[in-house]
Order: C-alpha cells, then structure tokens, then sequence
C-alpha cells in the first residue's frame, strides 16, 4: 500500500530517483501503537542526523515495510510500501490491517540499502472475547535531563500487551548546563523544525527505543509536549507569547508530536487541533479510554473560590460527552482512564489551610464531582483512573466530595510516578513533608516519590497493580524492585494496599 502524507493510498508515487540516501536512515528506531484486533499502526521516521532537522534530502522516500509471525520473518503475512514524506519529517505511520487478534507479531522497515531495528507488537482480542488476563504497563514523564532511562530497560523486559503513556514526553525547558544530560537546541522550541529535533534527541535514546520496539504504546500528551501548563490556546506566559504566535507554536507541537508517536490517521493534525481522545478495547475485559485534558480546557483558575466555577471545564462538553457515553456502553468489565492530571484531591499543606494545584482536577472541581457522581451512579462498571503528572506515585479512592466524610467512594485512582522527572528522590524529605498531610487525607492510600513505572494485572475479579521501581536514573545501570502492589476488586470500588 503506498500511503500520501496525509495517510491516503496513492496509486502513483512521484518519483523517489534523485540520488542515493545518508547513512544511518534509522536512528530513531521503531514503534507501533493502538493496537485494534485486526490492526495496528508501525512507525518509523528517518533521520540520519536527528539534531539538524533529520538530514533527508526534501524528497519523498519509499519505505518498504513487512510484518511476519515470527521474529526472523519467515512468516511474513503483510508487506508493502509507504512513502516518507519531508512534510511529515520522513516519518511513516502504517495502519496494518488483516492481522489475526490477540497475536504477536514482529515487523521492520527497509530503505535505501538499509534495515530498521525490529519490532515486536501485538494485536488485540476481538470485541466480544473474554480474555483471562491483560496485562499492561503506564508510565509518564521522561525529562530527559533529569535522568537515564533506566526505567524504560525494565520496562521493555516485561511482559505485556501495551504500555499506556501519561503525557510529558518530551520536556520543552531550554538545556540546563548543571543537568545531567542536556537537551539540544538555544532555547524552548518554537518552531516545527525546534520540536523536532527535540523529539528526536528523546527518540534517540536506546533504552526508549527498546520499549517503544517491545510493545505497542497508546500515548497521550500532557503538557510538556507543548508548553508548562497551557490551555487549549492559552501559554504558560500570556504576557511573552501573543495569541497568534502561540496557535503557531501549538500547531507546531503537535505536527511534530504526530511525526514521533505511532497514531492512527484519526489523530493527524489539521489546523490548529489534532484529535488525541479515543477509545481502545480489550475484548469485554477493558476498554481504555485516553482523554486530551490540555487541548479543550477552560484556563486554570486562580483561586480555590474560583476552581469552583460551573463553567470550568478540563475535556470540553465534546469530550466530557463522548466520555460519559463510552463509558456507559462500553460493555467493558473494566473501565480505564488513560489520564493525565490528578483527579483525587491533593492538599499540598498539612494543617487546617488547604494549598492545591489548579492545574489539576482541584482545579475543574464542579465538572470533577459531576464525573465522579457519575462514575458512582451504577451505569458503568469499575471506573479506575490512571494518571500521570505528579512525578509520584499517589493511590487514592476517589469521591464526589473530598471535603465530605460521607461521600461515597465511587473509583480508584492509581497516579504513577516517573520514567525520569524529579532525578532520584528523597524519600524521607518526601515522607516527612506528606505523611503529616496523608493523616488528614483519608483517601489517599499510598504516597511515594521514587522513579519507575507501573504493570497493571487484569482479570474478570481484580485488578492488581505492581510499583515498579528502580534503584537509579543517575547511572545508565540500575535494578528494578515491586516497591508495593494496589488491589481493585470488581464490584468493590476503592483501592487498597495488597498484601
Ligand atoms: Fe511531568
């Protein structure tokens, strides 16, 4: 199939003659994502010099992909030719159909005289089966000055169907010369060209590349990706950043989100927005549901009086509705959100005066208790919300009403930590400025700082989750340990510590 930039299949390729291509075509690795019974989409991008705008003559490039049963590809059950493309960076988003469900499968790509690294993905269960066991990991936040990606090494020797990731991919802070690896460029990226050589200098690490080659990924973005704390068209700095040049800004982003993330055409920008919330399913286990609370967000209040504004909303009506509907015919025994702030409230002061981060659901309080009261309302089955952001790990039951004792506990939320963000922790200082504030917060069940990740174990009766930790980001070797594991039952809303 020969696919046009914007995914169409052409039956003509314009000419690829124009002289031989740079060495060192695959130097970002390989990806695949969103994973569907029958399809799954493979990705590559060429760029034989990642940190000066991919180093590809502005030409489109044939691609040839395979994907095969087996790992040395003697089973090869689907082949064909995309075209890279210079106004997608050379990237290559294949949407592989006729796949069998729930199997694994090895793919790769060929251009030029040269061959990618292969990738292993896996396809998954059709609608109506009823899986015994899922198994999937999330993760979010890799600042990549903040640390090695030892986190991704361990989680790539998992075993899973899919790592779900929570946003801040990429970090767009301009290099820190203290840090302990630097990111590329003079400054925040602006332009298309600046995000993507900062995607590329993230992609090029060979501990990310592994996990991204062992698993499908189904990513969302945070805020990060764009810029700190922005607001569907609103900067972190209003004052610094005009309108205008911020939508371009955004556009820019996300372009080059889309370059780097093995998406489904679905998600393709197109002007100002790109459509990120969707909804993948796991036979009649789980259906994940993946929200964008940056894009459509009203702008963070200023205040706790003002957080409690009707009008205030983290996902617009269109999403919110498309949420609740899903959510409700999902016909799923597990309904997960693949989420990026923290819905439980997260008092960040101990004593009776409360200090919140607005950016967070504490922010969006009204749309949050109108969400959790539905999650409790018994039209649909074991909400449990995943979340990342925090750069810690935070086990909470969440309520309409934080504030009331009475409310009832409606769903589990499990914020895991992160890949990198925070550089290795202090766990005393954490725990000697959060256990005093946990006395008073009741429906936090475990709060802890370190870095790592997550596995969730999910069968008809539970959801089991293991805290991955490693023992350092500051070294490229580290071990990993299950710090804690996190118990839902099904039928039984709330979350407790195992074991
Ligand atoms: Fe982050």
């Amino acid at each position: 199939m020969l696919l046009s930039p914007d995914g169409r299949t052409e039956a003509h390729i314009p000419s690829t003659a124009g002289g031989s291509l740079p060495s060192g075509l695959f130097t970002l690795g390989v990806a695949s994502g969103d994973p569907l019974p029958e399809a799954v989409v493979i990705w590559t991008r060429l760029a034989p010099r990642p940190l000066d705008g991919g180093g590809m003559p502005d030409r489109p490039v044939r691609v040839r992909w395979e994907v095969a049963e087996d790992e040395r590809f003697h089973r090869v059950v689907r082949r064909g030719v995309a075209l890279a493309h210079p106004l997608v960076g050379h990237s290559v988003h294949v949407d592989v159909q006729g796949l069998r469900p729930d199997s694994v499968y090895h793919y790769r790509f060929r251009a030029g005289d040269e061959i990618s690294p292969v990738g292993r993905t896996r396809t998954a269960p059709t609608p109506h089966s009823r899986p015994r066991l899922l198994r999937f990991a999330f993760a979010s936040c890799q600042d990549y000055q903040a640390g090695f990606y030892t986190a991704h090494r361990h989680l790539a020797a998992e075993d899973l169907a899919f790592v779900a990731f929570l946003g801040d991919y990429i970090y767009e802070g301009p290099a820190n010369p203290a840090a302990l690896r630097q990111h590329e460029g003079t400054g925040e990226p602006m332009t298309l060209a600046q995000y993507r050589n900062r995607h590329a200098q993230y992609r090029s690490d060979p501990d990310l590349q592994s996990s991204h080659a062992a698993f499908p990924w189904i990513v969302t973005f945070d805020d990060h990706e764009v810029d700190n704390n922005w607001a569907d068209e609103i900067p972190q700095d209003p004052a610094l950043q005009t309108p205008e040049a911020f939508r371009e800004r955004r556009k820019a982003a996300f372009q080059a989100y889309y370059e780097h993330m093995p998406l489904r055409r679905e998600s393709t920008p197109r002007g100002l927005d790109m459509r990120l919330y969707r909804r993948l399913r796991f036979g009649r286990l789980a259906s994940v549901h993946v929200l964008d609370t940056r894009q459509y967000r009203s702008d963070q209040p200023a205040t706790i009086e003002a957080a409690n504004d009707p009008a205030l909303s983290m996902t617009g009506a269109e999403q919110e509705q498309w949420l609740v509907h899903g959510m409700r015919t999902s016909g799923s025994r597990w309904n997960v959100l693949a989420n990026q702030v923290m819905w439980a409230s997260n008092d960040r002061r101990a004593g009776p005066e409360k200090v919140y981060d607005l950016d967070n659901w504490d922010g969006y309080r009204v749309q949050r208790r109108r969400l959790l009261e539905f999650f409790g309302s018994g039209q649909v089955d074991n909400p449990v919300v995943l979340t990342g952001d925090r750069h810690c790990t935070w086990v909470c039951d969440l309520k309409p009403d934080f504030d009331d004792p009475a409310s009832p506990v409606v769903a589990a939320e499990i914020t895991g930590t992160s890949i990198t963000s925070g550089g290795n922790a202090d766990p005393v200082a954490f725990h000697n400025t959060y256990d005093p504030i946990m006395a008073e917060s009741p429906h936090w069940k475990y709060i802890d700082n370190q870095r790592g990740y997550v596995v969730c174990d999910v069968t008809r009766e539970r959801m089991l989750s293991s805290l991955r930790l490693v023992s350092t980001v500051r070294a490229q070797e580290s071990t990993v340990r299950t710090a804690a594991q996190f118990l839902v039952e099904s039928g039984r809303p709330g979350i407790s510590v195992a074991g």
